[in-house]
């Protein structure tokens, strides 16, 4: 690999199987505002969540080496998938710091449960245990339940965030997580915060929802500081947007994702 150039005013790399991810950017963009962000999602591959492990790991590793051939001075998997199956690959080639959904997501979830935590996600990061396995390094004694919740993808997508279907689903899904004595309730994949109200409906005011993309955002910050990596330039900020294809409809489910329009589009063709 050539010498790097990396600088506080490089940008951070994050990553996604699509445009799920987005919610990580949008969280980054209001704590950070004064950060470049590269941010590739692989939509001509997604959904990833229901791919085998080996699959997902050299799909993630092929996007990781793109982003740090572009001198990003931090990667960040957006991706509870990726993270749960490929994170221990992504750190193990990256010559800068890996943040992960899934390490945030724990620790926050840690931070604020007294009684056991569910964990929500797709049924590769279910399957995977990552989740559980984090947790469990931080505090052995907290119990944790989790569901993986398949049909959540399709209906964000759709735009059914508040929808008497995904509200049916959701009941549905989450039965078995709250029959257990549980304070908190971690969205384990990139979408499902778009469903924070509706879940939060469905779980009742005694059960905190923990959204990864803020808590990521949050470490994000205290590991520029750290590395005194802060983007000293305090003017607009650049945003690229890499994907692998534009499906229709592509500029609208983004720009839910992301809260505003989506620009700079640049297509790779692997
Ligand atoms: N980004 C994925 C996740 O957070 C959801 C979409 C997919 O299955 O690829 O798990």
């Amino acid at each position: 690999m050539p010498a790097p150039k990396r600088s506080a005013r490089s940008p951070i790399g994050v990553f996604d199987s699509g445009i799920g991810g987005l919610t990580v950017v949008r969280a980054l963009m209001e704590r950070l505002p004064f950060e470049d962000i590269i941010y590739f999602g692989d939509t001509a591959r997604v959904p990833y969540g229901v791919k085998s492990v080996e699959t997902i790991r050299s799909f993630t590793t092929q996007i990781a080496d793109y982003l740090l051939e572009r001198d990003v001075k931090l990667l960040i998997i957006a991706c509870n998938t990726m993270a749960a199956v490929a994170g221990d690959a992504v750190r193990e080639r990256s010559p800068v710091p890996v943040l992960d959904v899934i390490d945030a997501g724990a620790r926050a979830a840690v931070d604020i449960s007294r009684k056991g935590i569910g964990v929500i996600g797709t049924p590769t990061t279910i399957n995977s245990n990552a989740y559980a396995r984090n947790i469990h390094a931080l505090n052995p004694d907290l119990h944790v339940y989790s569901q993986a919740c398949p049909l959540f993808v399709p209906l964000v997508e759709e735009g059914w965030l508040d929808h008497e279907v995904t509200r049916l689903t959701a009941k549905e899904y989450l039965k078995p997580v709250f029959v257990e004595s549980i304070d908190a309730l971690v969205l384990g994949c990139t979408h499902y915060p778009l469903l924070k109200s509706l879940l939060q409906d469905v779980a009742g005011p005694g059960i905190k929802l923990v959204d990864s993309a803020i808590t990521i955002a949050e470490q994000t910050a205290r590991v520029l500081t750290e590395m005194d990596m802060h983007n000293p330039q305090r003017q607009q900020p650049e945003y690229r947007y890499v994907v692998t294809d534009v499906p229709l409809r592509f500029q609208t489910v983004g720009g839910r994702f992301l809260g505003r329009e989506l620009t700079q589009l640049e297509q790779v063709r692997w």
